[in-house]
């Protein structure tokens, strides 16, 4: 989740947070216990209250496990009416472990919150910056001599990096000219400061909030330069050293670190990082260090994210950073481990579809009785009628309410209020007035109010015969992991499915488990090895060795919609023969649990394998640096053209193009596939919409996060968000330096087209033209979009 997300109420409110995890200093009668201290409950007396009003009485919560934590409400005591207690300030202590304990304080250093100013009113504070704890106490500041109330509910998410304390040179001064005094120290570090270095705690490192690419700059807090960077000097440390300690033992994917590139000002990202590991607290580091060179920058002086693979298990990893410059500035670091089960929550939009269209329906229906209603009143009591309308009209909304709080489920309801930074993207597409029919005709390239569908075909000038397909005659094919791999249109569904099955079955005991590759609502995905493949296969070669293959493998309990649509998927994807698709290779459907076995590569996944290579020169041959070359980033670009060009003459849409989704193997041919969603690795490449789909914004076309609208030019938009990733190694998320919100809104300048929109940067790498080649695959309207055909034919001459 990104953090700027991680609003979620805790379960004060709605019971999860059990009343044994409530305690406090003291209370003033056993029905005003801390057990009544839930917001908006009206139990026992209506709220906690204390038995004095002083300083040091408190209410605990023992959340259970560390959670991040962002925001606070209050409210006070109400009691149907009959109370009037509530507190007009509070403070906040909080402890990891339940032992040490330490005062919250917001940015300027004050440690005291504005509460309630009434009984009944919640009011909602913002942490800045959050906090990671497990035990929260809540500290009423008594203003008067009287008797404080209070109801709680606590708001933010798991705190899934596990990490519990990091330790690491405090940060320095810089003194640059011309400017005020630049402190880099870690000033919301929450642990001890011993000679010079910080000792278990937590801050600025872990609090979710990236510096400016400018770290001159104040616009962020308003407080000093350099607030939101730690940074260290060349000349007083060697490398810079940070430990950083979990809570249990993980299994590390990789780590993110966010780092400072204003090399104008000699901040340069690390030259290299070396990490070591520790299995546990005590005792010594195991000998094994994992080192990683980064490419060094010196053309984009943006602040960035630097993705360093670790692949190692371990409770407690020492990393040293090396300099590339006279300083090295940090605003984040976070850990990605396997451990984490990113897919622990289904997504919820196939429940909630139906039951949408069932509110809409039901809506609908009330809304005709109203009409109805009225008439009738204007007919028989004209009188009455304001009192009619005004009484259905709340009707009407409070079961529209109704409805959507059905349709929430409350693990997953967010609170999106106060602070302009944490933006509700749905609310921004409310927002935009424009989203109507008339902009679905501009996205149609034509002026009609009525979209012609002739008009929307993308690329007419090329595919004068691919027809357009209404969204209600598409047919989603839902995989495994509850994502979607291919749009297909229903013709082609009919046609295709109406044959057999046109692949082989393997005998389930020919499959070797190897590796969970992911997992999603409806199944997971296996890394196998396939016993005597070719002779299932039916190959005259009689060869017993064995190949590695991907099983997407439905659960026995699924439902009938999904076996069918499994089936289905099998179907479609036998029929499927490109040299740059992945290839169903055999199924096991003669018993359950229904599977489907794919190819799988040994040299993994595109993302993974540019990411750990630098581009070829006389420095990387020299020094045995794995490398690729120019050409054989363009060789790869081809075969990813080529491919997406059979699935669109099939009019398949493909929705998930991106390097994570291409498999590569032994001899660097290009496979195309649909893995990367069910992978931990990846999760943070998409964002959840609440009652919605898992979706790759960064790779999306502006009219599939606006409209919905997914055709074979938006696959043209991600693959020209792929060659950008290709040409910058993989080293950065598209718009690393963009929230999730932020890139939904960035979305909306796309369609304002008013030249506020960002585009990704060219990359150094990348050759002019081919830079010209993505920038058209951005286009604002579809015609103006090149087809696979064309670039295909576009990139085919640079390859060679
Ligand atoms: C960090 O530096 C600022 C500005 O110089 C200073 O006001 C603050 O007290 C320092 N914080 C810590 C914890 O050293
Ligand atoms: C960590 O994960 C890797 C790759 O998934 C696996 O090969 C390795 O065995 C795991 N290590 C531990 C200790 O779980
Ligand atoms: C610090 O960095 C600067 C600029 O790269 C370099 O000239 C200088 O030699 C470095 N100093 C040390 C002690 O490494």
């Amino acid at each position: 989740i990104p953090r700027c997300l991680c609003r979620y109420a805790l379960g004060l409110e709605d019971g999860r947070i059990r009343d044994e995890a409530l305690s406090a200093s003291s209370q003033w009668h056993f029905t005003t216990g801390p057990q009544y201290a839930r917001l908006n409950r009206e139990e026992g007396d209506g709220a906690w209250c204390p038995q004095v009003a002083s300083d040091s009485q408190y209410l605990q919560v023992d959340l259970g496990r560390l959670t991040f934590l962002t925001m606070v409400g209050t409210q006070g005591r109400y009691a149907h009416s009959s109370g009037n207690e509530f507190a007009r300030a509070y403070r906040l202590n909080y402890s990891r472990d339940g032992v040490l304990w330490k005062s919250w304080k917001n940015r300027q250093g004050n440690t005291v919150l504005e509460g309630n100013t009434n009984a009944y009113a919640s009011v909602l504070n913002d942490l800045h910056p959050p906090v990671i704890t497990r035990f929260v106490r809540v500290l009423p500041v008594p203003r008067q001599a009287t008797t404080v109330c209070m109801r709680l509910e606590l708001y933010g998410c798991n705190w899934t990096d596990g990490l519990v304390s990091y330790s690491a040179p405090e940060g320095q001064i810089m003194t640059p000219p011309g400017f005020p005094v630049v402190s880099l120290n870690d000033s919301t570090y929450d642990g001890s400061r011993q000679r010079g270095r910080l000792v278990g705690g937590l801050g600025q490192l872990t609090d979710g909030v990236t510096g400016q690419d400018d770290f001159l700059s104040t616009r962020q807090y308003q407080v000093w330069p350099g607030y939101d960077y730690v940074g260290w000097k060349n000349q007083s440390l060697a490398q810079v050293d940070i430990e950083f300690t979990f809570e249990k033992t993980r299994n590390f994917t990789h780590m993110k670190v966010h780092s400072n590139n204003m090399f104008s000002r000699g901040v340069k990202i690390f030259s290299s990082v070396s990490c070591a590991f520790k299995p546990r607290l005590q005792g010594p580091y195991g000998a094994e260090r994992v080192a990683f060179r980064t490419v060094l920058d010196d053309r984009n002086p943006s602040a960035r994210y630097v993705t360093v693979p670790l692949g190692r298990a371990a409770r407690v990893v020492h990393c040293s950073f090396t300099f590339a410059d006279m300083w090295m500035m940090f605003s984040e670091i976070s850990f990605h481990s396997g451990m984490a089960n990113a897919s622990s929550s289904p997504a919820p939009e196939d429940r909630s579809s139906p039951v949408l269209i069932g509110c809409l329906v039901s809506i609908i229906l009330l809304l005709l009785v109203v009409i109805f209603l009225i008439l009738w009143c204007q007919c028989v009591c004209k009188v009455l009628e304001k009192v009619c309308l005004i009484l259905l009209c709340g009707r009407v909304v409070s079961l529209w309410f109704y409805f959507v709080g059905v349709n929430s489920d409350p693990h997953y309801e967010r609170v999106f209020l106060l602070d302009p930074q944490y933006q509700n993207p749905a609310h921004l597409r409310n927002k935009l007035p424009e989203l109507s029919q008339s902009a679905e005709a501009s996205a149609c390239g034509g002026g009609y109010a009525e979209p012609d569908v002739t008009q929307c075909t993308p690329h007419q000038s090329f595919q004068a015969s691919a027809p357009h397909y209404a969204e209600t005659d598409i047919v989603r094919l839902q995989g495994v992991t509850g994502s979607n791999m291919y749009a297909v249109p229903a013709l082609t569904v009919d046609s295709l499915t109406r044959k057999d099955i046109s692949a082989a079955e393997i005998p389930r005991h020919r499959l070797l488990f190897r590796e969970k590759l992911g997992e999603g609502q409806f199944g997971e995905v296996h890394l196998c090895e396939a016993e005597g493949l070719l002779e299932v296969l039916g190959s005259s070669r009689s060869d017993s060795r064995s190949v590695l293959v991907a099983v997407k493998q439905l659960r026995p309990d699924a439902t009938n919609q999904a076996r069918n649509d499994f089936l289905k998927e099998i179907k479609i994807m036998s029929r499927l023969n490109d040299p740059n698709i992945i290839r169903l290779l055999c199924v096991c459907v003669t018993s359950d649990p229904l599977c489907m076995v794919t190819e799988y590569m040994e040299n993994g996944d595109l993302n993974m394998f540019l990411s750990q290579r630098e581009i070829e020169s006389t420095l990387t041959h020299a020094n045995n640096i794995p490398s690729v070359s120019l050409s054989e980033l363009l060789h790869m670009s081809v075969q990813i053209a080529s491919g997406m060009k059979y699935l669109a003459s099939l009019n398949f849409v493909h929705r998930d193009l991106a390097t994570r989704n291409c498999l590569l193997d032994r001899r660097l041919t290009i496979k195309i596939s649909d893995f990367g969603m069910s992978r931990n690795l990846y999760s943070s490449d998409y964002y959840r919409i609440q009652g919605r789909a898992v979706l790759p914004i960064r790779w999306m076309a502006w009219e599939s996060i606006l409209l919905g609208k997914f055709t074979t030019a938006s696959d043209v938009w991600a693959f020209g968000v792929t060659l950008w990733e290709m040409f910058t190694l993989c080293k950065e998320q598209p718009y690393s330096l963009l929230s999730d919100e932020q890139v939904i809104e960035n979305t909306g300048e796309h369609f304002r087209n008013q030249g506020r929109q960002i585009f990704l940067y060219a990359p150094p790498l990348c050759p002019p033209s081919l830079f010209e080649l993505m920038m058209r695959c951005w286009s604002r309207n579809i015609q103006d979009r090149p087809t696979f055909e064309g670039l295909y034919q576009a990139l085919r001459p640079h390859a060679q």
